[in-house]
């Protein structure tokens, strides 16, 4: 077992050039990281030292995974926006260029907005909420486009001390009903239109549709597209009518760490998607702190993460890293094919990108489509290249690191959760070699452990079910309105550890190499989804009596969605039900959980007991026929041969 893992471990090494500069060196890593563990305390009172604090924290660390209760930063005060914005324009940086925005088309102008000026705009939608009457303390959810209003209502929350539940854009009616439903948020801050290769995303139309379900005490509308939207009167406000004549201050609430800064919602093994809560201390020391080392910014850079403002990586690298670094972070509407295959190199070379993080199913898709695309612009600027999302296979961490990157610098492959904040596992630029499809070392403070199913430690070069044993700043709290949930969900598989829901590998060097969910969440392009919630929306629909949806190997995605779907007694499959259940599952979530595969069978193999055996169902869909193990124990064995005669068929 060793050995194979071995065997496979090329090693890339960062060339010397692009060590120069760092912000840590191997050396560094290894003494910092070490006084992370043993001086827990002292290493992250040092970081959060370079935040401003309205009061500085004098507890630390302080808690406990059993019982649980996570606290750090305890008694401390400050506020995110402060640190992000108003610190720096204090400091003297309020001409350095905060966001560069490139819209979805390349012929729309772009805007450069300053350190000062997203402070006056973060300033001027704070004063508009509170016009609206947001208090602090309030959930308010922000369905937004790419664009930096995105990202200056996130922050406008923040500096009066409301709770952001940012929603992605590409989520359908019912699915933003749910979320509002859920953390019970009076407000609600979208655009009229979003634009997505040319396409437009309606964007209000979706609110009002979700609005039908759920009661909203308003809806701020920011005017993005010019596209005709329905204003409900006495509800709805235009953002550049309602902030007229609000001041020009807005003093930044005092918040305590310990504080929720937002919540975010993301899918779990079963039920509905659970709201993560992050609190600001924490949340602050820790984006800061790993965006600072991960990336290594140096000032004068500019940094792009392609990520969307309304998953994690968005909230944490685009919004609250770069800026609480005082970096320029790009931000693109767009997608990566439009107008061309070329978008993303085209931008890099337009706005002379140093530091590009992107996904591994984008990386995938731009490989199709071949060198060309890549060669005929000028990437000279790039010097750090970085991964997210999903496990990068080796043949597309090639390309990124031989085409895009020529060879000459760092790949950082980053682990982490919407729970964990920020990132936990990843190589150091300056620090570390590179193994093609590992993320590599635990940031500092981080403590993994690979456990087996009885939740023995396994020691070694080994793999198992990844565990981390010791609290970060970073980590989520709770769940919202559901603490019992969090416990059970993290911390009731093995008892005083935190589980990740992922499967890992450690090799002879100590490298950590992600192999996925070992529960049934599935990875599709990067997004994380819970086949529990594509079963709820296709047995949603009057035809379906039973649904199972597993994942499985996709070139592109990473991992499909394949379902397989059971109709109610004289329903005929065919073709066009299949498509008409397609067609259900993007209205009732969202297009990213459209299915790749229906797949109809009489019945579901379930034990006698009546456990379906999800097992044998994702092997068959991964055409693996050979080792579906023992299928004597089914209820109906004679089901198999169908579904299997059935997947060879398609
Ligand atoms: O399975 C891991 C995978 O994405 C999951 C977390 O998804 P989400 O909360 O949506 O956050 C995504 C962005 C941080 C993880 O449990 N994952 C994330 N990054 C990697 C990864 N798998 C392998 N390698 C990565 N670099």
């Amino acid at each position: 077992m060793q050995e194979t893992i071995d065997r496979q471990a090329e090693v890339v090494t960062v060339p010397e050039s692009a060590k120069q500069g760092t912000h840590c060196t191997l050396a560094d890593y290894q003494a910092m990281y070490q006084r992370s563990i043993d001086d827990s305390d002292g290493f992250w009172a040092d970081q959060a030292s370079r935040l401003d604090w309205f009061r500085a924290p004098t507890t630390i660390a302080d808690w406990s995974f059993d019982p649980v209760d996570i606290k750090w930063f305890t008694d401390g005060q400050l506020n995110i926006c402060h640190n992000a914005l108003d610190r720096h324009v204090a400091a003297g940086k309020g001409d350095v260029t905060a966001l560069i925005f490139e819209p979805d088309s390349p012929d729309t102008p772009v805007r450069k907005i300053t350190y000062a000026e997203l402070l006056a705009e973060t300033i001027k939608m704070a004063g508009t909420l509170k016009k609206m009457g947001v208090q602090k303390g309030d959930r308010v959810t922000i369905y937004m486009p790419m664009i930096p209003e995105g990202a200056v209502a996130m922050l406008a929350c923040a500096r009066i001390g409301a709770v952001h539940s940012v929603v992605f854009g590409g989520f359908s009616p019912d699915a933003i009903a749910g979320r509002i439903e859920d953390c019970l948020s009076d407000w609600v801050i979208c655009a009229d239109e979003g634009l997505r290769g040319s396409k437009r995303v309606p964007l209000k139309s979706n609110v009002d549709e979700a609005l039908k379900k759920v009661s909203a005490r308003a809806v701020l509308v920011v005017r993005h597209t010019g596209g005709d939207v329905a204003m409900t009167e006495g509800r709805d406000h235009w953002y550049h009518e309602l902030s007229e004549g609000v001041p020009d201050t807005c003093e930044c609430e005092v918040m305590n760490a310990e504080d929720p800064l937002f919540i975010l919602y993301t899918s779990g093994s079963t039920g509905k998607p659970k709201g993560v809560v992050h609190t600001i201390g924490g949340y602050s020391v820790w984006t800061e702190t790993t965006f600072r080392y991960v990336f290594d910014y140096r000032p004068g850079e500019v940094y792009w993460c392609t990520a969307d403002i309304g998953w994690v990586t968005g909230h944490s690298y685009i919004v609250y890293g770069p800026l609480q670094n005082g970096a320029t972070a790009l931000m693109f509407e767009g997608v990566p094919n439009y107008p061309d295959h070329d978008r993303f190199w085209a931008v890099v070379d337009k706005h002379k990108v140093n530091i590009f993080y992107t996904a591994p199913t984008a990386i995938r898709a731009l490989m199709r489509e071949g060198d060309a695309h890549v060669t005929k612009h000028d990437l000279s600027s790039l010097r750090l290249l970085g991964s997210v999302g999903e496990p990068i296979n080796p043949e597309a961490w090639r390309w990124y690191h031989d085409t895009v990157g020529k060879g000459a610098m760092p790949i950082v492959d980053t682990w982490w959760q919407t729970e964990t904040g920020g990132i936990m596992i990843t190589t150091l630029p300056g620090a570390h070699d590179m193994k093609p499809g590992s993320a590599g070392k635990p940031f500092f403070g981080v403590c993994p452990q690979l456990v087996d199913n009885d939740g023995a430690v396994l020691n070694g070069a080994t793999e198992g079910n990844l565990c981390i044993t010791a609290s970060w700043p970073g980590q989520s709290r709770t769940v919202y309105g559901d603490h019992e949930r969090f416990i059970q969900t993290y911390f009731s598989n093995y008892k005083g550890k935190y589980f990740t829901g992922d499967g890992c590998r450690r090799d002879a060097d100590d490298y950590y190499w992600i192999t996925g969910r070992v529960d049934d969440v599935i990875n599709v392009s990067g997004h994380r989804m819970g086949t529990a919630e594509v079963e709820s929306a296709l047995v949603l629909h009057e035809m379906v009596a039973e649904a199972a949806v597993v994942g499985f190997p996709h070139d592109i995605k990473g991992q499909g969605i394949y379902c397989y779907v059971t109709l109610n007694a004289g329903i005929e499959a065919n073709d066009d039900l299949a498509k008409t259940l397609r067609q259900w599952v993007r209205t009732e979530i969202g297009p990213i959980a459209t299915p790749d595969h229906l797949h109809f069978t009489p019945g579901l193999p379930k034990t006698r007991s009546g456990k379906i055996m999800r097992r044998i169902l994702r092997k068959i869909a991964e055409n693996d026929f050979g080792s579906l193990g023992d299928t004597s124990t089914l209820a109906d064995p004679s089901l198999v041969d169908g579904l299997i005669e059935g997947r060879l068929n398609r």
